[in-house]
């Protein structure tokens, strides 16, 4: 299984081997949280391809810092939009000329990337350790940068919570997240016309999201443009302003990895104790939002100050901030393994997928409304790890080992009958089968008790 996850991003590959597409032909670019999957999978086997990644998806970073969402290949055309829908280096000074990019950002998950690309080389010997160690002192600079963006332009300071101006912006399109943030945005007449690709490349276009939702991501791509990407202007007007509380624990487990790097890449202490500033903060701001019941974290529309309760895979954004108190991190792991998650009755698999069974909001086919993500189920198995919970996260990744071995490495899973769906040979689906199967806390898992 892992010689066929290493086969698919090898063939996902590149420029030599520089930029792993995230996936073969629905998402022929390198996309930002992809890439950091992408380099947490390849570390176990060449931890020098995953820098060089990283590196290529870096080289897109924005004057201020933002790490763009999509960093577009100039020899890949068939996505939309592409880079002239954009148009970010003729309306943002920010924006690089080259390589050209998306004007939006996603969850910052490369700081844990590249921990884990420093950790798998220590694993791999003093010539690799020393080489990872050199491209620590040039890349942490970048990682300071980008979370200084997040921090200065993006960190909402009533709430704590990280603001995203796009569903695109959560990594997780259409779920039912965002559904009231999205019925107030109105589709304005000037918006050009446009032809979706993306349904092309799947086998049933239902899988996608619908017309109607993709009419008011290119909407907010519009206002965006008409805003030259400056975001003062955006955070205060843009028709989409969600506090996003899954965004935000990924910035609070990523600002823990920052400043554990800190030293080793030479780094001052203050860059290290503003790291932890930001860690304890974005960790505060995610167990506000936290249900007493239940223990699962709400988003929060920051347009109308209302409360976005869903039943979606995010709601477990406690555990993955790290850092919650034991009751709460108990009462999550009851839900997240109980009856109205991995639990649910009839699954094929006893892995969460991303919409609840057990809500009124789940599709079983539609990409974030329903379907099991491996790439999620790795990463809350991945923070379970970090909590000391390795029994816990046995339990997610025993299922996904088997879940992923029919080798299709697909973007999303049906719950119910295990269908394949969304792209097949997605990478980062390939990348998180090579950690659970190689990287040393594997050896740990598969030893726990289950
Ligand atoms: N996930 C989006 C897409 O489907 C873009 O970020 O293309």
């Amino acid at each position: 299984m892992a010689a066929r996850a290493g086969q698919v991003l090898g063939a996902n590959a590149r420029h030599g081997d520089e930029v792993v597409k995230a996936a073969p032909d629905l998402y022929p670019h390198q996309w930002s949280w992809d890439t950091a999957f992408i380099a947490i999978g390849l570390a176990q086997l060449n931890a020098s391809l995953a820098r060089r990644n990283l590196d290529a998806l870096f080289a897109g970073q924005w004057a201020n810092g933002m790490v763009p969402h999509i960093v577009f290949d100039p020899a890949a055309e068939d996505y939309f939009p592409g880079p002239d829908r954009w148009g970010c280096a003729a309306l943002s000074p920010s924006a690089p000329d080259e390589p050209q990019t998306s004007g939006l950002c996603q969850p910052p998950l490369h700081a844990v990337a590249a921990r884990a690309v420093v950790e798998a080389a220590r694993h791999q010997g003093h010539e690799q350790l020393h080489s990872a160690l050199e491209w620590l002192q040039g890349f942490f600079p970048k990682l300071m940068a980008w979370h200084q963006f997040l921090a200065d332009q993006r960190v909402d300071p009533t709430s704590g919570l990280v603001t995203i101006l796009h569903g695109w912006e959560s990594g997780m399109d259409n779920s039912p997240r965002w559904d009231v943030a999205y019925s107030n945005v109105q589709v304005g007449r000037s918006l050009p016309p446009y032809q979706r690709r993306d349904v092309k490349h799947v086998a049933d276009p239902g899988t996608r999201p619908t017309d109607q939702e993709y009419d008011r991501y290119l909407w907010l791509v519009e206002e965006a443009r008409q805003a030259g990407y400056d975001q003062a202007i955006l955070t205060r007007s843009s028709s989409f302003r969600v506090g996003d509380v899954f965004f935000t624990a990924i910035f609070a487990a990523a600002n823990e990895d920052l400043a554990n790097l800190a030293e080793q890449a030479g780094a001052s202490a203050a860059d290290r104790l503003r790291a932890e500033r930001w860690r304890d903060e974005a960790r505060d701001a995610v167990q506000r939002q936290a249900d007493r019941a239940t223990g699962l974290a709400t988003d929060l529309d920051l347009r109308t100050g209302q409360k976005l309760s869903t039943e979606t895979i995010a709601g477990f954004s406690p555990l993955i901030a790290g850092g919650a108190p034991v009751e709460l991190r108990k009462k999550l792991l009851l839900e997240l393994l109980g009856p109205r998650w991995a639990g649910y009755p009839g699954l094929r698999w006893p892995v969460p997928p991303s919409t609840s069974p057990a809500s009124a909001d789940f599709r079983p086919r539609s990409y974030w409304r329903g379907p099991v993500w491996p790439c999620m189920s790795w990463l809350l198995g991945w923070a379970l790890e970090r909590a000391g919970e390795h029994e816990a996260a046995g339990h997610l990744r025993g299922p996904s080992l088997e879940q992923l071995d029919g080798l299709d490495f697909a973007e999303y899973y049906e719950p119910f009958t295990g269908e394949p769906l969304g792209s097949l040979r997605q990478s980062w689906t390939a990348a998180v089968t090579l950690d659970w199967l190689c990287s040393p806390g594997a050896a740990r898992t598969t030893a726990a008790p289950t």
